[in-house]
């Protein structure tokens, strides 16, 4: 009888980290606690982890079986792929016109009032046709990849009207079935009051409610519901109206939560069950500990805090609190240009006090809890995706000290090699 064939062993690994072991989003002491393997090997099949440890065990548990394939890690550090829980990756535009008003001092929420910041990326995403968004979103998705993610998940939010809206989602869905990395949608009609409603703001919240959010269900375009509740965008209460309609019609929900200003943005997203509340630059203490109670996801962005000039999540003090904490790009037009989560790490140890294995975990497991897909990435462990990151680096700390440039070497999606030596593999 042949033996039976696996589709691929990645062995020779100098350092492999498994983020195993915990089958929920990891909190406090459990964030820094990281298992990793010395001389490690992963093997996988039809696109999933078949077994994973020391090379001589692995080797051991396959020795009847022969690999179709096999990848010499040369002693390289490998991670799981990294989950972004947060972008806004389908727009039109680009921002750079906004540099000369901020180093003046001009503010995000003035220049968003005076409609300039995210209207104008919105104007520029009505204008655009389904194929230019799809185009520019796609390259930066290849950026993405290139940089270790290997799920990426996609808010709307630059269309404000229903048909706007629908183009982002329908460009995500496209993304989705034809770019290697993963996609998990959010609608976001509640990312800016449009122009075009100025100081009608109640007028607009019924048209999310009753016109945009059940036809994006109908249509299944996306399984999360956002909102931005933000001091002069929407209001606790216009917040809590929507997320809790779009809870209703079985959209998960998750909530931009004081950002800028403290509104009680985290109290609201515990209130409502979400399953993160996303910023949290100005969330009070009763804000997290409210969201502590609820086991909401903490989701920072220090990329974004890092733009913005602006003060940084309290990452710290919510590990103390024992919210699972997650770190994502925001990766947008406006107040977050970049698709680097290797930039967000550094930012994340040296902005947010976090250490390498508790970014890697706000990076891994925790963001995909943050996005529902706990039960299937954000760990290497039989069953999972083989979603596996290949570093040219020796140790986490490594990637997280040496900043500003691009570490990963291999990135393996769904068993499949689509970069090697840094490039996408076409
Ligand atoms: O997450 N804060 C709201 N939304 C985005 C920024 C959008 C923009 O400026 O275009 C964010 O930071
Ligand atoms: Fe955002």
């Amino acid at each position: 009888m042949m033996a039976e064939k696996i589709d691929l062993l990645v062995y020779n690994i100098g350092k492999l980290v498994t983020m195993q072991g915990v089958a929920r989003a990891r909190v406090g002491d459990e964030m820094q606690q990281v298992e990793t393997i010395e001389r490690g090997a992963v093997a996988i099949q039809n696109g999933k982890v078949v077994a994973v440890g020391e090379e001589i065990q692995v080797r051991e548990q396959l020795k009847n079986k022969v690999f179709a394939a096999e990848l010499d890690a040369k002693q390289k550090l490998v991670t799981p792929g990294l989950v972004d829980p947060h972008t806004h990756l389908v727009h039109g535009g680009s921002r750079e016109n906004e540099l000369d008003m901020k180093l003046k001092g001009v503010s995000y929420l003035d220049i968003l009032a005076a409609g300039g910041g995210i209207h104008s990326t919105v104007q520029a995403t009505r204008r655009a046709t389904e194929e230019e968004l799809y185009e520019k979103a796609r390259k930066s998705l290849d950026i993405f990849m290139q940089y270790g993610a290997t799920t990426v998940e996609v808010k709307s939010g630059y269309g404000l009207t229903l048909e706007d809206e629908w183009k982002q989602l329908k460009v995500a869905k496209r993304l989705q079935e034809t770019h290697p990395v993963d996609l998990v949608s959010t609608f976001m009609g509640a990312h800016a009051v449009p122009t075009e409603y100025k100081g009608k703001s109640a007028e607009y919240v019924d048209k999310v409610i009753n016109q945009m959010l059940p036809e994006i269900k109908t249509h299944s375009l996306a399984e999360f519901c956002d909102v931005f509740c933000e001091h002069g965008v929407f209001t606790v209460e216009e917040s809590r109206q929507i997320l809790l309609a779009a809870k209703e019609m079985g959209f998960r929900i998750k909530i931009h939560a004081d950002e800028i200003v403290p509104m009680g943005g985290a109290q609201l997203a515990a209130e409502l069950g979400c399953i993160s509340a996303e910023h949290l630059l100005a969330a009070t203490d009763e804000g997290l500990e409210a969201m502590s109670r609820q086991g909401v996801i903490g989701v920072c962005l220090p990329a974004t805090s890092f733009n913005l000039r602006a003060p940084h999540a309290r990452a710290r003090k919510m590990i103390e609190l024992g919210i699972p904490v997650a770190l994502s790009t925001d990766y947008n037009p406006g107040s977050s240009p970049t698709e680097s989560l290797q930039l967000v790490m550094t930012l994340g140890a040296l902005n947010l006090n976090l250490t390498p294995e508790e970014i890697l975990t706000a990076m891994t497991i925790n963001a995909a809890y943050a996005i529902n897909r706990g039960d299937t990435v954000g760990s290497l462990e039989v069953g999972k995706q083989a979603d596996l990151v290949l570093y040219d680096a020796p140790n986490l700390a490594y990637l997280v000290y040496h900043f500003g440039i691009n570490h990963v070497d291999t990135v393996i999606k769904d068993g499949q090699i689509v970069v090697s030596e840094g490039q996408k593999v076409s």
